[in-house]
């Protein structure tokens, strides 16, 4: 067994032990006439740990180099340094793994992109340390929030049948060779194929999800999302993970108000959990950040419906690039006006038309809108898309209809409103989006350990 002290228990003082043995890797080293340094951080925390090596014991110093990995056992001491509060006075070192100065996070300091081009080294920055334990955290939230609040975590499959969004953004999943498919009468011939039909990476899990919240209550999925997205942003990525609840008995509102709890139960979770990594991103990344905790867990969301909305940004309708109309989707342009700039703070907004959103959602009884929501965040814009389900049979089927849904692929969906259907909501709310929102970090490709989007996979 590895005997070992965390970085984290020394510098926090959980450690009481005099002496101790500290594995990690080298952040940066410097040797003067008596002395040598050595910051070394293990990932426990985002704060490195000074080692102290006097050049009396210690004559060979050579492999105290950026990058290399080494244990050390000493006595913690008190640091005179202001920086940090404890250290490490060093006794034994032994270099477990040594690095050259061919490692390519010599310099203190790295430009994000030029990260991002060394997503197997990244994690050992203080960046991206700290983005990863915030994910960490930011998961058991989820897990935390939802099995508090009675529902059950399930599994949807990730190899489906259906593009449940209906935009043609799916991957589709093959075991044929693509230079054998047998092309008949201009149709591959999916007969040959391992499921022995066209099938895809799913897009969304709620299809799925829903007969389990017909039969379980409430159900959560939070899994791997695939879509073969045409924008390529700073907020669209090809492979995300969702969280995807599903109730029966909710209506719009409900569901609105479930949204709401969880993201102020997240913001709080985190809040209370990594304090220390929260302040280094408030330090270097978003001024704001603390403010964006505080505005989460104490101020109440906004919310208007789309037609409203429209309303308001055709009275600023010089300040757009596309003139707002109705019938059309809130651009960027738009979710910017009315999240940054008119409500300053999250804002629910419902009831789109229906031509512009998929067919499962519930009608309203103009029968011009559906009744669901786009939950808009400031600087990040949508992390949430919910809707209540359309539980009528014969609604459905018209709907799907309209939407050029092959009723046969859709079968069993339609089976539930056949028998025992009830009304039921729920929705999707994008992890890294919310990561973002809750670090500071500005692109999505710097929240995801090895980020997959439209041409760039390293
Ligand atoms: O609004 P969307 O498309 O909703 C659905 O898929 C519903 N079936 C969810 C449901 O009701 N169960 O996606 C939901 C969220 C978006 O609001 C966004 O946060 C995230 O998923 N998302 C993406 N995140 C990163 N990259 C992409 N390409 C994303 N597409 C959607
Ligand atoms: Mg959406």
């Amino acid at each position: 067994m590895i005997e070992r002290t965390s970085v984290k228990s020394i510098l926090t003082g959980e450690c009481k032990d005099e002496r101790v043995t500290v594995y990690g890797w080298i952040k940066t080293a410097r040797s003067g006439k008596n002395v040598a340094f050595a910051s070394i951080t293990d990932g426990s925390i985002s704060s490195p740990l000074q080692v102290v090596f006097d050049r009396d014991k210690f004559d060979d110093i050579s492999g105290l180099a950026t990058g290399a990995c080494i244990k050390v056992t000493g006595r913690i001491v008190e640091s005179p340094g202001s920086e940090q509060s404890r250290e490490i006075s060093a006794d034994e070192l032994e270099v477990i793994g040594p690095a050259g100065d061919d490692y390519p996070l010599q310099k203190k300091k790295h430009s994000i992109e030029f990260l991002r081009s060394l997503p197997h080294l990244r994690a050992r920055t203080n960046t991206f340390g700290a983005v990863f334990r915030m994910s960490h955290h930011l998961s058991l939230a989820i897990h935390r929030f939802f099995d508090e609040s009675g529902f059950f975590f399930i599994h949807a499959p990730l190899i489906t049948t259906s593009d449940a969004e209906g935009a043609g953004e799916a991957f589709q999943v093959t075991s044929m060779p693509l230079d054998g498919i047998t092309i008949e009468n201009g149709d591959v011939d999916y007969s040959k194929d391992y499921f022995k039909r066209q099938a895809f990476l799913t897009v969304s899990a709620q299809l799925e999800a829903e007969p389990l919240a017909l039969a379980l209550g409430k159900v959560y999925t939070f899994a791997p999302t695939f879509r073969a997205d045409p924008s390529d942003t700073r907020f669209h990525t090809a492979e995300f993970w969702m969280i995807e609840p599903e109730m029966a008995f909710f209506d719009l509102d409900d569901d609105i108000s479930l949204i709401e709890d969880f993201i102020k139960f997240a913001a709080r979770y985190l809040h209370d959990k990594c304090p220390e990594d929260i302040t280094f991103f408030n330090r270097f990344y978003e001024k704001e950040l603390k403010e964006r905790y505080r505005m989460l867990m104490e101020s109440d969301f906004a919310r208007i419906t789309y037609t409203d909305a429209i309303e308001l940004l055709k009275d600023n309708t010089d300040r757009f690039e596309v003139a707002p109309e109705w019938g059309y989707d809130i651009s960027t342009e738009y979710e910017r006006f009315l999240a940054d700039e008119h409500f300053e703070r999250p804002v629910f907004v419902t009831d789109y038309p229906a031509s512009i959103k998929p067919f499962y959602m519930r009608m309203n009884d103009d029968g011009k809108t559906v009744a669901c929501t786009d939950l808009l965040f400031p600087q990040v814009g949508e992390i949430v898309g919910g809707s209540q389900r359309e539980e009528r049979l014969e609604v459905l089927r018209a709907r799907a209809k309209e939407c050029r849904i092959d009723l046969e692929d859709y079968s069993w969906y339609f089976d539930l409103r056949k028998w025992g259907s009830a009304p039921h909501s729920g929705f999707g709310l994008g992890f890294e989006r919310l990561l973002m929102y809750f670090t500071g970090m500005e692109n999505i490709r710097d929240v995801i350990p090895f980020p997959r989007s439209k041409g760039k996979m390293i």
